[in-house]
């Protein structure tokens, strides 16, 4: 959450133009797997984890659930992005611009994974990790984050700016795809 999925929405953004697609959808599909496994072992930890004196499991402990319901509305909302970057592309392939596939592409990429770096922290908290480990994933998370909307902000200026320039939807040769 804090380094693959950020990665790999930078590199749409400031790969050479011809591989920014195909590395970008790879790497989002690798940290996908990766996630899909997590969550697997994540649940069957909620099955496992008993907080010493209270009786119930996690999920019957307000206090203690919402960092597995987070997580997976989380998986939820990525599980669809494969299919809305895939009818982003083919809709690009056909006008040379974006659609509503690619709004919704964007906007739930963004808003998924910025969801998910806080549930990492919510996580560490929950299984009551050291003050070290928390500080040092809240500093990785701060900077990753940062320099993902640096590139993103960049990457949507560099677009109007084509568009503004050329008069325009097109947005192939710069800042779009
Ligand atoms: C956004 C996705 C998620 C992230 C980034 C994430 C991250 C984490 C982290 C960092 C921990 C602390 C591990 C430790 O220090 O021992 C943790 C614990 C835990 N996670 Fe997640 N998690 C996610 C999704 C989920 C999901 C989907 C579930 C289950 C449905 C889940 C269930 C748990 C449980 C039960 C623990 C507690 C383990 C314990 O207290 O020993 N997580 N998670
Ligand atoms: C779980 C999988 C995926 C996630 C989480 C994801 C996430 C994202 C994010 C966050 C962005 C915006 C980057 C920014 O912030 O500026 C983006 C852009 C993009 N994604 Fe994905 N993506 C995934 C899979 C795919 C796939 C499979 C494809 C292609 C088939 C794809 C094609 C694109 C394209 C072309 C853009 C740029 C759209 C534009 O600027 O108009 N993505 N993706």
């Amino acid at each position: 959450m804090v380094v693959l999925f950020p990665w790999g929405s930078i590199l749409m953004r400031v790969a050479p133009r011809r591989w920014a697609m195909p590395v970008h959808a790879a790497m989002q599909m690798v940290a996908l797997s990766m996630f899909i496994v997590a969550a697997t072992l994540g649940i069957s930890l909620v099955r496992e984890v008993r907080i010493p004196g209270q009786s119930g499991g996690l999920m019957s402990n307000p206090n203690f659930n919402y960092h597995p319901i987070i997580g997976l509305v989380v998986l939820g909302l990525l599980l669809i992005q494969p299919a809305l970057g895939m009818l982003h592309h083919l809709g690009y392939k056909k006008t040379g611009g974006r659609q509503v596939w690619s709004y919704l592409h964007l906007f739930n990429g963004r808003a998924a994974i910025t969801l998910g770096i806080a549930n990492g922290g919510l996580g560490l908290w929950m299984a009551g990790e050291g003050k070290g480990l928390k500080t040092a994933y809240v500093v990785v998370a701060v900077v990753m984050w940062t320099l993902w909307m640096a590139a993103a902000v960049w990457g949507e200026w560099r677009r109007w700016k084509w568009i503004r320039s050329t008069g325009t939807t097109d947005d192939k040769p710069r800042g779009g795809e």
